[in-house]
């Protein structure tokens, strides 16, 4: 396998994940859990987006939440915007870098922001101009860039037609979003090394959803093709609202624990990212599908039954 020595992980649970819970998280807990990311030397964290309150209310805390988190020096803070207001919102807030969001499909774009993905492009051109006036970078987000719930498959093509748009107002990354987690590494593959060589300049993150339990194996395969950014959720937290079926990104402690075991760095401490995830479970009142949390990381050892230390072959243990 040809494989990174690092990757950088954006942890994107509290925007990705909080947004669909139901119960409201108070602001004050939310804040909590990005200074817990942030401590545990997450490097990247998508606090919030700046959204309609009335389309995403569990978000309605954004400028609130920006204002509160403790800045930690080094750790890059962004939000999500689909749109001019979003962004102005978000630099006024102090966001580092804007994420923006599109879908590669129609019929996403419509239900997601309510606009067409022309309408959407030109709202995010003057995301762009907002962003340069401002001196922010912005990583373009491309919903639904391997299907779509309405529409099914979505051809490499129509997300190449999307990102040259993104690519030519400005954007300096570029987020494919497997929304709904129907890709597979063999697809991941074949769309990465569609679009890569046309766009040399571009920084691409892959932001996988973990429905069909592909999330991980799709990493891997975009990192075979070169990809070293990667979204993912603390405890597996999140769904797309606007997208029957959608669940959780891939779990941010069990990707750091994968990648970890071979013996890739992220900067991130599994103990502590597994401890936020305890709280985070505590939080949401629920337990999440993360794994590493139930079963220990892969060193974790036991306890000799009764009886089988005495008959041990001499040398072992
Ligand atoms: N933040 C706050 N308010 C916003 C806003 C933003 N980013 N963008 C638009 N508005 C306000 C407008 O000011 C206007 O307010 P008014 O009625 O008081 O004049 C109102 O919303 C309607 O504006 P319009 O441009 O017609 O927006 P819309 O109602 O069609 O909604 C979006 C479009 C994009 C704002 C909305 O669909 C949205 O926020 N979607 C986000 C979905 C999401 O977060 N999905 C999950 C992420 S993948
Ligand atoms: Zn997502």
């Amino acid at each position: 396998m040809r494989l990174p020595k690092h990757v950088t992980i954006c942890e994107v649970g509290t925007r990705d994940g909080f947004q669909i819970e139901p119960e409201f998280i108070p602001t004050e807990l939310k804040v909590e859990v990005v200074d817990r990311l942030s401590e545990a030397g997450v490097p990247r964290i998508e606090v919030t987006s700046f959204v309609h309150p009335r389309v995403v209310p569990a978000l309605r805390d954004a400028e609130a939440v920006m204002a509160k988190i403790a800045r930690r020096p080094g750790t890059v803070y962004a939000a999500l915007v689909p749109n001019d207001k979003g962004a102005l919102r978000a630099v006024d807030a102090g966001v580092d870098v804007i994420h923006t969001v599109v879908s590669a499909s129609e019929s996403h774009n419509l239900a997601n922001v309510n606009m067409t993905i022309a309408d959407s492009l030109e709202k995010l051109r003057a995301v762009g101009r907002v962003a340069r006036r401002a001196g922010k970078p912005v990583i373009a987000g491309v919903s639904t860039s391997f299907g779509c719930p309405f529409e099914g498959p979505v051809p490499p093509s129509q997300v190449e037609r999307v990102v040259t748009q993104l690519v030519d107002m400005g954007a300096q990354g570029i987020s494919l979003a497997d929304t709904t987690g129907v890709a597979n590494p063999l697809q991941v593959t074949r769309v990465l090394e569609h679009l890569i060589p046309k766009f040399a300049a571009i920084e691409w993150t892959l932001h996988t959803h973990d429905t069909r339990a592909m999330a991980i194996p799709n990493i891997l395969a975009a990192m075979e093709c070169g990809v070293t950014r990667f979204d993912a959720s603390i405890g597996g937290l999140g769904g797309c609202p606007f997208a029957p079926g959608a669940s959780g990104n891939v779990c941010t402690e069990d990707l750091v624990h994968c990648l970890h075991a071979m013996e890739i760095g992220t900067g991130i401490d599994l103990a502590r990212l597994i401890a936020t995830s305890t709280r985070v479970q505590e939080i949401v009142g629920r337990a999440l599908p993360g794994q590493i949390i139930k079963a220990g990381p892969s060193q974790r050892r036991y306890p000799l039954p009764d009886g089988v230390a005495l008959r041990l072959p001499k040398g072992v243990r």
